[in-house]
Protein backbone atom coordinates (compact mmCIF):
# COMPACT_ATOMS: atom_id res chain seq x y z
CA UNK A 1 0.00 0.00 0.00
CA UNK A 2 1.05 2.83 -0.65
CA UNK A 3 1.58 5.36 2.30
CA UNK A 4 0.84 8.51 0.56
CA UNK A 5 -2.95 7.26 -0.01
CA UNK A 6 -3.54 6.44 3.75
CA UNK A 7 -5.26 8.95 6.11
CA UNK A 8 -6.40 9.68 9.19
CA UNK A 9 -9.94 11.63 9.65
CA UNK A 10 -10.28 12.23 13.52
CA UNK A 11 -14.12 13.90 13.65
CA UNK A 12 -15.32 11.84 10.25
CA UNK A 13 -17.95 11.06 11.64
CA UNK A 14 -19.72 14.23 11.81
CA UNK A 15 -21.05 16.74 9.28
CA UNK A 16 -18.06 18.15 7.37
CA UNK A 17 -15.83 15.56 8.57
CA UNK A 18 -17.89 12.53 6.86
CA UNK A 19 -18.35 14.28 3.62
CA UNK A 20 -14.44 14.74 2.96
CA UNK A 21 -14.76 10.86 4.33
CA UNK A 22 -16.76 10.20 1.25
CA UNK A 23 -14.67 12.37 -1.19
CA UNK A 24 -11.40 10.75 0.39
CA UNK A 25 -12.59 7.34 -0.36
CA UNK A 26 -14.41 8.14 -4.01
CA UNK A 27 -10.48 9.69 -4.33
CA UNK A 28 -9.21 6.43 -3.88
CA UNK A 29 -7.62 7.54 -0.10
CA UNK A 30 -7.37 4.46 2.53
CA UNK A 31 -9.34 6.71 5.27
CA UNK A 32 -9.01 5.77 9.05
CA UNK A 33 -11.82 7.74 10.94
CA UNK A 34 -11.17 8.74 14.88
CA UNK A 35 -14.17 10.12 16.32
CA UNK A 36 -15.70 9.52 20.08
CA UNK A 37 -19.41 10.04 18.20
CA UNK A 38 -20.47 12.67 20.59
CA UNK A 39 -22.13 13.78 17.94
CA UNK A 40 -20.99 12.35 15.20
CA UNK A 41 -22.72 9.39 13.24
CA UNK A 42 -21.23 5.52 12.57
CA UNK A 43 -23.84 5.65 9.98
CA UNK A 44 -22.65 8.69 8.33
CA UNK A 45 -19.09 7.00 7.62
CA UNK A 46 -19.18 5.75 4.14
CA UNK A 47 -15.64 4.72 3.71
CA UNK A 48 -13.26 3.25 5.13
CA UNK A 49 -12.75 1.77 8.95
CA UNK A 50 -13.80 3.63 12.59
CA UNK A 51 -11.93 3.73 15.96
CA UNK A 52 -14.29 5.22 18.51
CA UNK A 53 -11.91 6.72 20.32
CA UNK A 54 -11.74 10.51 22.10
CA UNK A 55 -8.68 12.51 21.19
CA UNK A 56 -8.20 13.24 25.15
CA UNK A 57 -7.52 9.62 24.92
CA UNK A 58 -3.89 9.70 23.86
CA UNK A 59 -2.50 5.96 23.99
CA UNK A 60 -4.97 5.16 21.92
CA UNK A 61 -4.34 7.88 19.84
CA UNK A 62 -0.82 7.28 19.38
CA UNK A 63 -1.65 3.21 18.75
CA UNK A 64 -3.96 3.85 16.38
CA UNK A 65 -1.71 6.12 14.42
CA UNK A 66 1.31 3.88 14.82
CA UNK A 67 -0.98 0.89 13.35
CA UNK A 68 -2.10 3.12 10.57
CA UNK A 69 0.54 4.99 9.55
CA UNK A 70 -1.75 7.70 7.45
CA UNK A 71 0.75 10.03 5.56
CA UNK A 72 -1.28 12.79 6.69
CA UNK A 73 -4.03 13.50 9.63
CA UNK A 74 -7.10 15.91 9.28
CA UNK A 75 -8.37 17.15 11.89
CA UNK A 76 -12.34 17.95 12.35
CA UNK A 77 -12.95 16.94 15.70
CA UNK A 78 -14.50 19.96 17.60
CA UNK A 79 -17.07 21.53 19.30
CA UNK A 80 -18.39 24.10 16.69
CA UNK A 81 -21.08 26.26 18.10
CA UNK A 82 -20.67 30.19 18.87
CA UNK A 83 -23.23 30.26 21.00
CA UNK A 84 -22.74 27.72 23.69
CA UNK A 85 -18.96 28.65 23.06
CA UNK A 86 -19.63 32.31 25.34
CA UNK A 87 -21.74 30.17 27.62
CA UNK A 88 -19.61 27.28 28.33
CA UNK A 89 -15.94 28.18 27.52
CA UNK A 90 -14.03 25.93 28.69
CA UNK A 91 -15.61 23.25 26.93
CA UNK A 92 -14.09 24.99 24.22
CA UNK A 93 -10.83 25.05 25.32
CA UNK A 94 -10.94 21.62 26.32
CA UNK A 95 -11.98 20.37 23.15
CA UNK A 96 -10.70 22.07 20.67
CA UNK A 97 -7.64 23.54 22.16
CA UNK A 98 -6.08 21.04 24.48
CA UNK A 99 -7.23 17.91 22.60
CA UNK A 100 -5.42 19.39 19.27
CA UNK A 101 -2.44 19.60 21.70
CA UNK A 102 -3.20 16.07 22.41
CA UNK A 103 -3.24 15.14 18.77
CA UNK A 104 0.25 17.44 17.97
CA UNK A 105 1.83 15.57 20.64
CA UNK A 106 0.60 12.24 19.16
CA UNK A 107 1.86 13.21 15.47
CA UNK A 108 5.39 13.75 17.15
CA UNK A 109 5.78 10.69 18.75
CA UNK A 110 4.51 8.73 16.02
CA UNK A 111 6.43 11.23 12.93
CA UNK A 112 3.68 11.98 10.99
CA UNK A 113 4.50 15.48 9.66
CA UNK A 114 1.44 16.44 7.65
CA UNK A 115 -1.66 17.65 8.74
CA UNK A 116 -4.77 19.38 7.94
CA UNK A 117 -6.75 21.58 10.16
CA UNK A 118 -10.34 22.69 10.31
CA UNK A 119 -10.08 26.24 11.18
CA UNK A 120 -12.60 28.93 10.83
CA UNK A 121 -13.48 32.33 9.68
CA UNK A 122 -14.42 33.05 13.86
CA UNK A 123 -10.86 33.49 14.33
CA UNK A 124 -10.94 37.44 12.50
CA UNK A 125 -13.54 38.29 15.18
CA UNK A 126 -15.54 41.48 13.21
CA UNK A 127 -13.25 42.17 10.34
CA UNK A 128 -12.53 46.08 9.55
CA UNK A 129 -12.53 44.97 5.94
CA UNK A 130 -14.50 43.07 3.73
CA UNK A 131 -13.90 40.57 2.31
CA UNK A 132 -11.32 39.63 4.78
CA UNK A 133 -8.02 38.01 3.47
CA UNK A 134 -6.12 35.60 5.20
CA UNK A 135 -3.57 38.58 6.47
CA UNK A 136 -6.38 40.36 8.18
CA UNK A 137 -5.76 40.55 11.96
CA UNK A 138 -7.22 37.92 14.42
CA UNK A 139 -9.35 38.88 17.27
CA UNK A 140 -11.82 36.26 17.77
CA UNK A 141 -14.88 37.87 19.88
CA UNK A 142 -16.18 34.27 21.18
CA UNK A 143 -14.33 31.29 22.59
CA UNK A 144 -14.98 29.07 19.25
CA UNK A 145 -12.49 31.55 17.68
CA UNK A 146 -10.13 32.01 20.03
CA UNK A 147 -9.74 27.96 20.54
CA UNK A 148 -9.23 27.70 17.26
CA UNK A 149 -6.93 30.27 17.04
CA UNK A 150 -4.84 29.04 19.81
CA UNK A 151 -4.50 25.62 18.02
CA UNK A 152 -3.22 28.05 14.62
CA UNK A 153 -0.78 28.97 16.60
CA UNK A 154 0.40 25.35 18.41
CA UNK A 155 0.50 24.61 14.23
CA UNK A 156 2.71 27.70 13.55
CA UNK A 157 5.36 27.37 16.40
CA UNK A 158 5.56 23.63 15.54
CA UNK A 159 6.10 23.91 11.90
CA UNK A 160 8.77 26.46 12.76
CA UNK A 161 10.61 24.56 15.00
CA UNK A 162 10.74 21.15 12.87
CA UNK A 163 11.09 21.13 9.08
CA UNK A 164 9.74 17.58 9.07
CA UNK A 165 6.28 18.92 9.89
CA UNK A 166 4.05 20.74 7.60
CA UNK A 167 -0.12 21.68 7.99
CA UNK A 168 -2.24 23.84 6.19
CA UNK A 169 -5.36 25.25 7.78
CA UNK A 170 -8.37 26.02 6.62
CA UNK A 171 -10.74 28.45 7.66
CA UNK A 172 -14.11 27.67 6.67
CA UNK A 173 -16.54 30.37 6.18
CA UNK A 174 -20.49 29.10 7.01
CA UNK A 175 -20.70 26.01 5.66
CA UNK A 176 -24.19 24.62 4.37
CA UNK A 177 -26.19 22.19 2.34
CA UNK A 178 -25.65 18.29 1.83
CA UNK A 179 -24.20 15.94 -0.63
CA UNK A 180 -25.92 16.42 -3.59
CA UNK A 181 -26.58 12.79 -3.82
CA UNK A 182 -28.10 12.89 -0.91
CA UNK A 183 -26.09 10.52 1.08
CA UNK A 184 -25.19 12.48 3.89
CA UNK A 185 -25.81 15.61 5.42
CA UNK A 186 -26.13 17.65 8.87
CA UNK A 187 -27.56 15.23 11.72
CA UNK A 188 -27.27 17.15 15.08
CA UNK A 189 -29.46 16.21 18.20
CA UNK A 190 -30.04 20.28 18.60
CA UNK A 191 -28.71 22.03 15.20
CA UNK A 192 -28.15 25.70 15.81
CA UNK A 193 -27.00 26.66 11.99
CA UNK A 194 -29.51 29.37 10.80
CA UNK A 195 -29.93 27.24 7.40
CA UNK A 196 -30.98 23.82 9.70
CA UNK A 197 -33.17 25.71 11.63
CA UNK A 198 -34.93 27.01 8.92
CA UNK A 199 -35.64 24.09 7.49
CA UNK A 200 -36.36 22.43 10.32
CA UNK A 201 -38.37 24.71 10.84
CA UNK A 202 -40.41 24.45 7.69
CA UNK A 203 -40.86 20.38 8.02
CA UNK A 204 -42.39 21.91 11.53
CA UNK A 205 -39.91 20.24 13.75
CA UNK A 206 -39.52 23.48 15.18
CA UNK A 207 -42.41 26.04 15.72
CA UNK A 208 -40.96 29.32 14.62
CA UNK A 209 -37.71 30.63 13.31
CA UNK A 210 -36.19 33.12 15.10
CA UNK A 211 -33.81 36.07 13.47
CA UNK A 212 -31.03 36.79 16.25
CA UNK A 213 -30.81 40.54 15.55
CA UNK A 214 -32.12 42.92 13.15
CA UNK A 215 -29.87 46.33 14.15
CA UNK A 216 -26.52 45.39 13.21
CA UNK A 217 -25.01 47.69 10.43
CA UNK A 218 -26.20 45.85 7.72
CA UNK A 219 -28.26 47.11 4.67
CA UNK A 220 -30.93 44.74 6.33
CA UNK A 221 -30.16 45.14 10.05
CA UNK A 222 -29.23 41.35 9.72
CA UNK A 223 -26.25 39.71 9.79
CA UNK A 224 -24.12 38.61 6.95
CA UNK A 225 -22.39 35.11 6.16
CA UNK A 226 -20.67 34.03 3.08
CA UNK A 227 -22.09 30.56 2.86
CA UNK A 228 -20.07 27.29 1.26
CA UNK A 229 -21.54 24.02 0.13
CA UNK A 230 -19.76 21.41 1.81
CA UNK A 231 -18.91 19.30 -0.90
CA UNK A 232 -17.31 22.11 -2.22
CA UNK A 233 -15.66 22.30 1.28
CA UNK A 234 -14.75 19.05 0.97
CA UNK A 235 -13.03 19.47 -2.54
CA UNK A 236 -10.83 21.87 -0.98
CA UNK A 237 -9.81 19.52 1.37
CA UNK A 238 -8.71 17.06 -1.24
CA UNK A 239 -7.05 20.10 -3.13
CA UNK A 240 -5.16 20.95 0.11
CA UNK A 241 -3.90 17.25 0.90
CA UNK A 242 -2.41 16.91 -2.79
CA UNK A 243 -0.58 20.22 -1.98
CA UNK A 244 0.55 19.52 1.34
CA UNK A 245 1.64 15.74 0.53
CA UNK A 246 3.42 17.05 -2.97
CA UNK A 247 5.93 19.13 -0.43
CA UNK A 248 4.50 22.86 -0.41
CA UNK A 249 5.02 24.84 2.68
CA UNK A 250 2.90 25.55 5.22
CA UNK A 251 -0.32 27.21 4.67
CA UNK A 252 -3.78 28.96 5.75
CA UNK A 253 -6.59 29.14 3.17
CA UNK A 254 -10.59 30.54 3.58
CA UNK A 255 -12.88 28.70 2.44
CA UNK A 256 -15.80 30.93 1.31
CA UNK A 257 -17.16 31.99 -2.13
CA UNK A 258 -16.50 35.86 -1.68
CA UNK A 259 -20.46 37.18 -1.42
CA UNK A 260 -22.71 37.47 2.04
CA UNK A 261 -26.24 36.69 1.76
CA UNK A 262 -27.96 38.16 5.44
CA UNK A 263 -30.03 36.36 7.16
CA UNK A 264 -33.44 37.86 6.23
CA UNK A 265 -32.10 36.76 2.57
CA UNK A 266 -31.35 33.46 3.34
CA UNK A 267 -34.95 32.88 5.00
CA UNK A 268 -36.38 33.85 2.06
CA UNK A 269 -34.98 31.30 0.10
CA UNK A 270 -35.58 28.62 2.74
CA UNK A 271 -39.07 29.90 1.95
CA UNK A 272 -38.57 29.77 -1.93
CA UNK A 273 -37.10 26.14 -2.24
CA UNK A 274 -39.25 24.45 0.67
CA UNK A 275 -42.61 26.33 -0.69
CA UNK A 276 -43.68 26.85 3.15
CA UNK A 277 -44.37 30.66 4.54
CA UNK A 278 -43.19 29.11 8.40
CA UNK A 279 -43.27 31.35 11.01
CA UNK A 280 -40.53 33.76 11.82
CA UNK A 281 -39.67 35.68 15.03
CA UNK A 282 -37.43 38.85 15.69
CA UNK A 283 -35.02 38.93 18.29
CA UNK A 284 -32.29 40.08 20.67
CA UNK A 285 -28.92 39.84 18.94
CA UNK A 286 -27.11 36.02 19.97
CA UNK A 287 -24.17 36.97 21.89
CA UNK A 288 -20.99 36.89 20.37
CA UNK A 289 -21.78 37.27 16.29
CA UNK A 290 -20.19 39.29 14.30
CA UNK A 291 -21.80 41.84 11.76
CA UNK A 292 -20.41 40.37 8.54
CA UNK A 293 -18.08 38.01 7.54
CA UNK A 294 -17.53 37.34 4.10
CA UNK A 295 -14.23 35.59 2.49
CA UNK A 296 -11.15 36.85 0.38
CA UNK A 297 -10.91 33.65 -1.71
CA UNK A 298 -8.34 34.60 -3.99
CA UNK A 299 -5.44 32.64 -2.57
CA UNK A 300 -7.54 29.30 -2.22
CA UNK A 301 -8.47 29.66 -5.46
CA UNK A 302 -4.96 30.53 -7.24
CA UNK A 303 -2.73 28.32 -5.19
CA UNK A 304 -4.73 25.36 -4.84
CA UNK A 305 -6.62 25.86 -8.35
CA UNK A 306 -9.63 25.29 -6.11
CA UNK A 307 -13.03 25.13 -8.21
CA UNK A 308 -16.67 25.41 -6.23
CA UNK A 309 -19.43 23.52 -8.21
CA UNK A 310 -22.14 24.66 -5.93
CA UNK A 311 -21.70 28.40 -5.58
CA UNK A 312 -25.77 29.41 -5.21
CA UNK A 313 -27.50 30.15 -2.44
CA UNK A 314 -30.84 28.23 -3.97
CA UNK A 315 -28.67 25.30 -4.87
CA UNK A 316 -27.13 24.86 -1.40
CA UNK A 317 -30.34 24.94 0.03
CA UNK A 318 -32.08 22.67 -2.20
CA UNK A 319 -29.39 19.95 -1.16
CA UNK A 320 -29.68 20.34 2.69
CA UNK A 321 -33.87 20.74 2.02
CA UNK A 322 -33.76 16.98 0.08
CA UNK A 323 -31.40 15.79 2.94
CA UNK A 324 -33.59 16.98 5.35
CA UNK A 325 -36.84 15.31 4.22
CA UNK A 326 -34.97 12.04 3.94
CA UNK A 327 -34.18 12.59 8.12
CA UNK A 328 -37.61 13.46 8.49
CA UNK A 329 -38.54 10.27 7.08
CA UNK A 330 -35.93 8.37 8.79
CA UNK A 331 -36.81 9.84 12.00
CA UNK A 332 -40.58 9.11 11.65
N1 LIG B 1 -29.15 32.80 13.16
C1 LIG B 1 -30.46 33.19 13.39
N2 LIG B 1 -31.34 32.25 13.85
C2 LIG B 1 -31.00 30.95 14.09
C3 LIG B 1 -29.65 30.57 13.85
C4 LIG B 1 -28.76 31.52 13.40
O1 LIG B 1 -30.81 34.35 13.20
O2 LIG B 1 -31.84 30.16 14.53
C5 LIG B 1 -28.19 33.79 12.64
C6 LIG B 1 -27.00 33.99 13.54
O3 LIG B 1 -27.25 34.95 14.53
C7 LIG B 1 -25.94 34.42 12.53
C8 LIG B 1 -26.32 33.67 11.24
O4 LIG B 1 -27.68 33.29 11.43
O5 LIG B 1 -26.05 35.77 12.28
C9 LIG B 1 -25.50 32.42 11.04
O6 LIG B 1 -25.51 31.66 12.24
P1 LIG B 1 -25.05 30.15 12.30
O7 LIG B 1 -25.33 29.68 13.70
O8 LIG B 1 -25.68 29.39 11.18
O9 LIG B 1 -23.51 30.21 11.99
P2 LIG B 1 -22.36 31.10 12.66
O10 LIG B 1 -22.12 32.26 11.75
O11 LIG B 1 -22.67 31.42 14.07
O12 LIG B 1 -21.14 30.13 12.72
C10 LIG B 1 -20.72 29.37 11.63
C11 LIG B 1 -19.97 28.18 12.12
C12 LIG B 1 -18.69 28.57 12.74
C13 LIG B 1 -17.91 29.51 11.87
C14 LIG B 1 -18.74 30.66 11.40
C15 LIG B 1 -17.93 31.43 10.43
O13 LIG B 1 -20.73 27.44 13.05
O14 LIG B 1 -17.94 27.41 12.90
O15 LIG B 1 -19.91 30.15 10.81
O16 LIG B 1 -18.65 32.35 9.72
F1 LIG B 1 -16.90 30.04 12.56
Amino acid sequence: MNKLTRVVVTGGAGYIGSHVVLALGEAGYDVLTYDNLSTGNRDAILSGELVVGDLADKDLLIKTLTEFNPAAVLHFAASIEVGESVSNPLKYYRNNSVNALNLLEALRVTEIGQMIFSSTAAVYGNPTQLPVTEEASLQPINPYGASKLMTERFLSDLALANDDFRYIALRYFNVAGADPETRLGQDYANPTHLITRALKTALGIFPQLQIFGTDYPTQDGTCIRDYIHVADLAQAHLDALRYLTSGHSSTIFNCGYGHGFSVNAVVSMAKKVTGVDFPVVETDRREGDPAALIAGCERIRKDLDWRPRFDDLEVILHTAWEWEKKLATRDA
